[in-house]
């Protein structure tokens, strides 16, 4: 049941995005010829190197396939999409969220996908897509909480956990308080605290919240009414790639339009339905 909701909750979201969504027809705007655009590039290199956090099912998260542990997701397919659309091979590197957008301005990935949204303070160091999907946080509480923390008031001095150099972590210190604040590097760990009693709230993007609550009985998603921002997720690439940003833009217009996305949404939550 919970699954079915967190399902129509993102294909609405999606819905909702493409109605506004662009107009590219995929193609890329590399100028005639040249042979060392950047696209041309990866494609000498025969592989798009993709750096994510992969500890945010259904976004991204490890699960075992065929007894081999895998990176999968719907941000992962997109970016599979892209590469396949470039013609080259996938290489997904995982590491902390917080080193992410650092380590792509030190070239050490062709661009960064991790539910990810981008805000001035990001678009000074990086450009970003379009948006492929609207985001809003919600909050994971333990059951018994549910009826605790249904307003932004009552979270001051709530011990509260988030994710560190993410903007789930930023919006919700004006209601809680910094001294409450509890920040961790990854998702699993935060998790963890919550249900061993050490926070008792934490706050992530809204399909991994209700992903976390569909998978642990003892955990709850209660939206307590934070400020959504209206950014959505989009793509990071190194400042200045407008090639890269054009040409995602492009793919990322189809895959909207023929309702891939969604279709990746839907496979990623049952992926992440069947974990642990
Ligand atoms: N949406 C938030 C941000 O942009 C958090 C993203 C966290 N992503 C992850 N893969 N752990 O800051």
């Amino acid at each position: 049941m919970k699954k079915i909701i967190v399902l129509l909750m993102a294909v609405m979201m999606t819905m909702g995005l493409a109605a506004c969504g662009g107009s590219a027809d995929g193609s890329a705007a590399a100028s005639g010829g040249e042979s060392d655009s950047y696209i041309d590039q990866i494609k000498a290199k025969g592989e798009l190197v993709v750096g994510t956090s992969a500890d945010y099912p259904p976004y991204e998260f490890h699960t075992e396939i065929d007894g081999v542990d895998t990176i999968v997701g719907f941000d992962i397919a997109i970016a599979q999409a892209i590469a396949d659309d470039l013609g080259v091979e996938l290489k997904i590197v995982d590491m902390s969220f917080d080193n992410l957008l650092m380590s792509l301005s030190n070239g050490e990935f062709d661009m960064v996908i991790a539910g990810l949204s981008a805000d001035e303070e990001r678009m000074k160091t990086n450009d970003f897509s379009d948006t492929y999907l609207e985001s809003k946080n919600l909050i994971l509480v333990r059951k018994e909480d549910e009826s605790k923390y249904t307003t932004t008031d009552s979270l001051k001095g709530v011990k509260t956990g988030a994710q560190t150099g993410t903007m789930c972590y930023d919006r919700i210190v004006p209601f809680v308080g910094e001294d409450s604040m509890v920040g961790l590097a990854k998702v699993p760990d935060l998790v963890m605290e919550l249900k061993n009693g050490k926070v008792d709230v934490i706050t992530l993007d809204y399909m991994a919240v209700l992903t976390y609550a569909a998978e642990n009985d003892d955990l709850v998603a209660v939206d307590c009414g934070l400020p959504s921002d209206d950014e959505g997720y989009s793509i990071a690439f190194q400042k200045g790639n407008t090639e890269m940003v054009e040409y995602v833009n492009g793919v990322l217009a189809e895959l909207k339009e023929s309702g891939a996305i969604d279709q990746y949404i839907i496979e990623a939550q049952e992926l992440a339905g069947t974990e642990e």
